[in-house]
């Protein structure tokens, strides 16, 4: 009987695709895939640790899984950036844990799993694979048919003082843009009509060519409908990406560029790099595009030394800017970064209320953004198996709205299938259509 294997993701779409790799590693050893922990002889807990949150939720999956493992034979591995990270102090506070593979030694695992079997404790590799990022292809086990993930490029070289990614990711390393465009051409081949390129920052891509450049590539793929990236970093956002982003009809329209904050003294904290002002000249390259897409941003509220000003800063940001979208987070201090050496003396309850004012505020920004696509009719991609909440199907439009199709229950709507949709209604959250 094969081997069963479970494995639980947390944290960024890179992650997740680090999950699927993982997965089409082990099904090459032979391993099967099942849905729950409970079924299976293998756990991956596949990490974030962005945030102090995250590494909770880690720690009390662990918690859970001892008690498992005390009535049945049971191998935990821990991956991800939080092993990558921590390393072998994982194994003190967790010793269930039977190994820990990092982010840059993906490919190591069935030899991992193999010194384990061989009755090893404690069995640890957080090496840096100067391939690891030329991941075969072929093997990742993509959990989704709607949309495939592709990294491009893993790393990153800036050095934000509140980031615990260029800890856990390592410098930037990109794929050749020949082996990018060859693993889009082969998912295209196996139905796949929509791409998203992946990278902590994809514009500093290096693989040969520009990231514009790799854009128009990926682009002549024919069969191929949208492709979608994600994150850039504002400094590297050139004119020459503005005008690919605006222009290449495959592109889909949608642009995520954190700003973080909109005081220029907490950017200087951050070192993000950049003035507010400088950030905006970027979104200027865009011109009349602008209006075409949608444009989305991560804040952090309540990092060390935030005035009032500074909080009121963000939000003059927030209106000037009108995101169609935002993530915003209260700043979690992170282990080994610069910013713990900030006085952080702000008031939790402070924090609290400023991620409550500008997420309202982002709600109404989003609802209004929402709002104006009533009666038109849009393309959108089908990404539920099945109907959703109110038998509606999800489906996802170019610039990455959700929307909610009724479609009436004869009508069956294939996953990854892109469908003209008529909008009908609008909230915060998503728009609601009829099929056109
Ligand atoms: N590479 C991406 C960011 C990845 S992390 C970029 O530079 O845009 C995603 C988001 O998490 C960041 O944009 C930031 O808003 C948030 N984040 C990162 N570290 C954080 C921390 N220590 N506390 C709170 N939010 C954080
Ligand atoms: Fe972190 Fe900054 Fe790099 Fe983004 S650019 S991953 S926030 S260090
Ligand atoms: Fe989390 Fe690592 Fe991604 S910290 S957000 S999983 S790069």
């Amino acid at each position: 009987m094969s081997q069963k294997f479970y494995i639980e993701t947390w944290g960024c779409q890179m992650n997740d695709h680090d999950g699927e790799r993982l997965a089409g590693l082990l099904e090459k050893q032979g391993y099967e895939a099942v849905g729950s922990s409970a079924e299976a002889d293998l756990v991956l807990l596949n990490t974030c640790s962005i945030r102090e949150k995250a590494v909770h939720k880690v720690h009390s999956e662990l918690g859970r899984l001892r008690k498992e493992k005390e009535q049945r034979p049971l191998m935990i591995g821990l991956t991800g950036c939080l092993a990558q990270q921590e390393e072998e102090a994982l194994f003190k506070r967790a010793p269930q844990i039977d190994f820990v593979l990092g982010t840059m030694a993906l490919q190591q695992l069935p030899k991992v799993i193999e010194e384990v079997q061989a009755g090893r404790k404690r069995v640890i590799d957080t090496g840096e694979y100067p391939d690891n990022h030329l991941f075969p292809p072929e093997v990742a086990r993509r959990r989704s048919t709607a949309k495939a993930l592709v990294t491009i490029i893993e790393g990153c070289n800036h050095a934000c003082t509140y980031c615990i990614v260029p800890t856990t990711r390592g410098v930037e390393r990109s794929r050749p843009w020949q082996d990018i465009v060859a693993e889009v051409k082969g998912l295209v081949a196996r139905g796949y009509k929509e791409v998203e390129l992946l990278g902590q920052n994809v514009n500093s891509f290096a693989g040969g060519c520009t990231f514009s450049d790799l854009l128009w590539r990926v682009s002549e793929i024919e069969g191929l409908e949208w492709i979608r990236f994600t994150t850039s970093h504002p400094m590297n956002f050139t004119e020459e990406l503005a005008r690919t982003l605006v222009t290449n009809p495959k592109v889909a329209p949608f642009l995520h560029l954190p700003v973080q904050s909109g005081s220029n003294a907490v950017l200087k904290r951050m070192l993000r790099e950049y003035t507010v002002e400088q950030y905006l000249e970027r979104l200027g390259f865009l011109g009349e595009g602008r209006s075409k897409l949608a444009l989305s941003t991560d804040f952090i509220v309540g990092f060390p030394g935030e005035t009032d000003a500074d909080f009121q800063a963000t939000m003059d940001l927030l209106e000037a800017v009108k995101y169609d979208i935002s993530f915003s987070f209260i700043y979690s201090p992170r282990p080994g970064t610069a910013a713990l050496r900030l006085r952080d003396d702000l008031p939790p309850k402070v924090k609290s209320e400023r991620l409550r004012i500008l997420q309202a505020r982002q709600m109404e920004l989003t609802r209004a953004s929402n709002d104006a696509f009533i009666g038109r009719t849009l393309q959108a991609r089908i990404e539920s198996e099945g109907p959703i909440e109110n038998g509606a199907w999800l489906a996802r439009t170019a610039d990455w709205r959700n929307v909610h199709i009724a479609s009436g229950p004869a009508r069956l709507l294939p996953l990854g299938e892109r469908v003209s949709v008529t909008i009908t209604g609008a909230g915060p959250h998503q728009l609601f259509g009829e099929l056109a």
